[in-house]
Order: structure tokens, then C-alpha cells, then sequence
């Protein structure tokens, strides 16, 4: 198993877990981390169940490959459908954003009324509504998808002042307002770019629960118990896409904000292979 000084392995269907690597890194300044963005397949989130697992079984097996001693999936879409039955078994461990999001929904919440935002995948999964019932058993879910908010944070279209993504949110809103929730999840990589509006639209009262921040909190916390965490030094952050690397350092700084920069490879993530069932192997 790698040790202490092996790197963090992170990925995502594209650039949106940037915002997971953005936590990560203020929070964990001494690790270096290894990101994956699946860039070319991107997006994953209105895909079918099968595909989505065969995607994240070669990111997965491609972080391996760097030998980091730590999985991170900082993919709402992945974390809400990748089965146990394969991350159990992987020879690191794994983190998925939906457990500690879905905690600190439960802990947040003073009606025991929440709303969860997600790709199509992430709804029809049900991932929050079971971790979060696994909780608090009585906590009613209101859930809807909202498939258009991806092309429009990838569009640049973030700012508080958008009219168009203003004039979408207060559609998929509709649900979560009905039902009055105090506590909504931002659930998938993009929406923390529009939580100002999404913060309008709701008001002051509804806490906002951002997956990526809460899993970074966790990372943070299960590397100090098991001893795995890097204090001291200046950790270094490594990108590495399935796609164009212009693409990719175009729209980074989006999600980097000030930790935007370092070095970004092509590679070709249907080369590796993650064996699953009996012994390990990539
Ligand atoms: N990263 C995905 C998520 O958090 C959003 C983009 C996609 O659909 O692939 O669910």
C-alpha cells in the first residue's frame, strides 16, 4: 500500500472536481495530488448506470497507475452509482462525495426537509435520499435533476448576474421551494460555481451543503487518524485529461480560483483496466 508521501488520487468526469481539488488543497496544503478529469467522455451524468461504472473503473485503475494512496471520486454521478462491491475491494481506500454531504445535511437540518440537486444520474440513483434516510430515517427528500446547469457553468455562464442560468434555476428550483426544505445539497461538481444564485433564489435561511467541501473535510480527517496526512512541505497538484489540454486550461481557473496553474498531460484512460473480483490487479 502506498505510504504517507504518495499522492492523492482524484477524479472526475471532467473539470468540475476541480472544485473538490480547490478544497483540497487549502485545507491539505502539504499533499500532493494527482487529478484525473475525464474530459473526453465528460458528461457522465446523463448516462446509463453501466457506462458510468466502466468509465470509473479506468479512471480509477489510472490513478493506480500513479500509485496514490488514496482514491478520491469527486464526481457526484460516480459517488452516487459506483457499487461498493468494487470500491470494497480496491487497494486503497475510496472516498465518494455523497456520505459526508448527505451527514452534514442531517446535522444541518432544523425541519428534517431537505433538497438535493444532481445530474439525472445522481436523482435517479436515489444515493442522498438512502444516505441521508440511513441518518435520519423521518427526513423528507425532495430531489430533482437539473441537467442543464452543467453546459451553462462550462459556458461561463456562473456570474451572480446571469439572467439566463437566474431564469433556469428558478424553474428547477420549483420543487425545493414547494416543499419548503431548509437545507439543500449542492450535488454535483459544477453548482458551487452558482451557489450565489442559488443562495438568492432560495434565501438566507436554507443552508447550502457544497459535497466537495464536506468530502475534503472528511479526506482531511480519516488521513490524520490513519496517520497518512503530510503536514510539513509545499504539496504540488498534478492534471492529467482524456482530452484537449488548451480545453482544460481554458476553463480550470474557473474551478481552481487561486490554486489554477501546474503541469496538465493528455492520456488515454480506455488503456487501463481495472480488475475487479479476486485479487487486485490494474
Ligand atoms: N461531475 C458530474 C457530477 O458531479 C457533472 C458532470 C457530468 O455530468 O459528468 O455529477
Amino acid at each position: 500500500m502506498a505510504g504517507k508521501n504518495a499522492p492523492i488520487g482524484v477524479f472526475d468526469s471532467g473539470l468540475g472536481g476541480l472544485t473538490t481539488v480547490r478544497e483540497l488543497r487549502r485545507l491539505l496544503p502539504g499533499e500532493d495530488i494527482v487529478y484525473f478529469g475525464d474530459t473526453g467522455r465528460v458528461p457522465y451524468g446523463t448516462r446509463g448506470v453501466d457506462t458510468i461504472v466502466e468509465y470509473a473503473k479506468q479512471d480509477i485503475a489510472f490513478l493506480l497507475s500513479q500509485n496514490v494512496k488514496y482514491v478520491i471520486a469527486a464526481c457526484g454521478t460516480v459517488s452516487s452509482t459506483l457499487p461498493t462491491s468494487i470500491t470494497q475491494q480496491l487497494p486503497v481506500p475510496y472516498l465518494g462525495v455523497v456520505p459526508s454531504a448527505a451527514a452534514a445535511a442531517a446535522a444541518a437540518t432544523k425541519t428534517g426537509r431537505i433538497g438535493v440537486l444532481g445530474t439525472p444520474a445522481t436523482i435517479h440513483s436515489r444515493s442522498y435520499e438512502k444516505a441521508i434516510h440511513a441518518i435520519s430515517p423521518q427526513a423528507q427528500i425532495t430531489a430533482t435533476a437539473c441537467p442543464l446547469f452543467v453546459p451553462l457553468v462550462e459556458n461561463g455562464y456562473f456570474g451572480r448576474d446571469n439572467q439566463v442560468t437566474r431564469l433556469v434555476a428558478q424553474d428547477y428550483l420549483k420543487q425545493v421551494k414547494a416543499a419548503n426544505v431548509d437545507t439543500l445539497i449542492l450535488g454535483c461538481t459544477h453548482y458551487p460555481l452558482i451557489a450565489p444564485i442559488l443562495g438568492d433564489l432560495m434565501g438566507p435561511d436554507v443552508v447550502l451543503i457544497d459535497p466537495g467541501w464536506e468530502a475534503a473535510h472528511a479526506a482531511r480527517n480519516w488521513l490524520a487518524q490513519q496517520k497518512l496526512l503530510r503536514t510539513e512541505g509545499c504539496g504540488t497538484a498534478r492534471y492529467f485529461v482524456s482530452d484537449s489540454t488548451d480545453n482544460f486550461r481554458q476553463l480550470a481557473g474557473w474551478f481552481l480560483g487561486e490554486y489554477a496553474g501546474g503541469e496538465v498531460c493528455r492520456i488515454r484512460v480506455d488503456d487501463f483496466h481495472l480488475e475487479t473480483g479476486g485479487e487486485q490487479s490494474i
